[in-house]
């Protein structure tokens, strides 16, 4: 199997807290992988912890390696920005610079790396705002600020913006949570539309959802407070949902638990 992203016996720690204990592995390209699992079982933590964001919270550290297209992004060589512009997050809730024009907030990570050229700016937001799917929404209205759209449309426009520096991973969590059913099957599709160019690794709470987008799936659990989180099985999508190997992914798939 190519691997895009091969996690290696991946160890995260806040302090003295062992929060996710030995989780191995890989990732390959153009592919959806889901995280599932109950509240609190590391799904966020090993999410940050692929483009390095996790050691950014005082105290927290990794042990191990996330190799990516087989260089670990965690050699020492490694420059932990060059990371996040590599592999591209989209939070929870959307997170736009709310007074920022919804061109400016898509080209803010071009800015930052110091581009200029305003006619550049401008294709840039075009194709990362068709590529978001929400061109058609807001061509009229770019230099309006990004905290007016609607809440779907806010979390297309940090999609745009995730993609706008053309990323190699986009990782999500649970990017639909604050969403209506209108606008999470939008970044369904939309998901469906990015997996022809980005790997992808989304958390998600909903199992439609996993079952929907995600190629393959991932099931964490945390065998009690305190336990450290660990990866109980990772297979294809539709074996995990249709005939998981451990008898803990079944009850939590089917409703059981968690
Ligand atoms: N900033 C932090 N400082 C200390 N502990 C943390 C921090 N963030 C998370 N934790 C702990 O690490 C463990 C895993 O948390 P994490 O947020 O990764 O879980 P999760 O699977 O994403 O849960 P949820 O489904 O509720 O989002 C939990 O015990 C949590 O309390
Ligand atoms: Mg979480």
């Amino acid at each position: 199997m190519a691997k895009r992203i091969d996690i290696k016996d991946l160890n995260l720690f806040y302090g003295s807290f062992h929060a996710v204990d030995g989780v191995t592995l890989a990732v390959p390209p153009r592919n959806v992988t889901a995280f599932i699992g109950p509240s609190g079982c590391g799904k966020s933590t090993v999410l940050r912890s692929l483009n390095r964001m996790h050691e950014v919270i005082p105290g927290a550290r990794a042990e191990g390696q996330v190799l990516l297209d087989g260089e670990d992004i965690y050699s020492a060589a490694v420059d932990p920005v060059s990371v996040r512009r590599t592999i591209g997050m989209v939070f929870q809730r959307p997170n736009p610079f709310p007074t920022m024009s919804i061109r400016d907030n898509v080209v803010a990570g071009l800015r930052l790396a110091g581009v200029r050229d305003r006619k550049r700016l401008d294709e840039v937001a075009e194709r990362a705002l068709r590529g978001a799917n929400l061109w058609a929404e807001v061509k009229d209205r770019l230099g309006k600020p990004g905290g007016g759209l609607s809440g779907g449309q806010q979390q297309r426009l940090c999609i745009a913006r995730a993609i706008a520096v053309q990323p190699d991973v986009l990782l999500m969590d649970e990017p639909c949570s604050a969403l209506d059913p209108i606008s999470t099957l939008a970044i369904e599709d939309l998901i469906g539309e990015l997996k022809k160019d980005y790997t992808i690794v989304i958390v998600t709470h909903n199992m439609q959802q996993a079952a929907r987008v995600s190629d393959q799936t991932a099931f964490f659990n945390l065998a009690g407070v305190g336990q450290p989180g660990k990866l109980i099985e990772v297979d294809d999508t539709e074996k995990i949902f249709s005939n998981p190997s451990t008898k803990a992914t079944e009850d939590y798939i089917s409703g059981r638990f968690g």
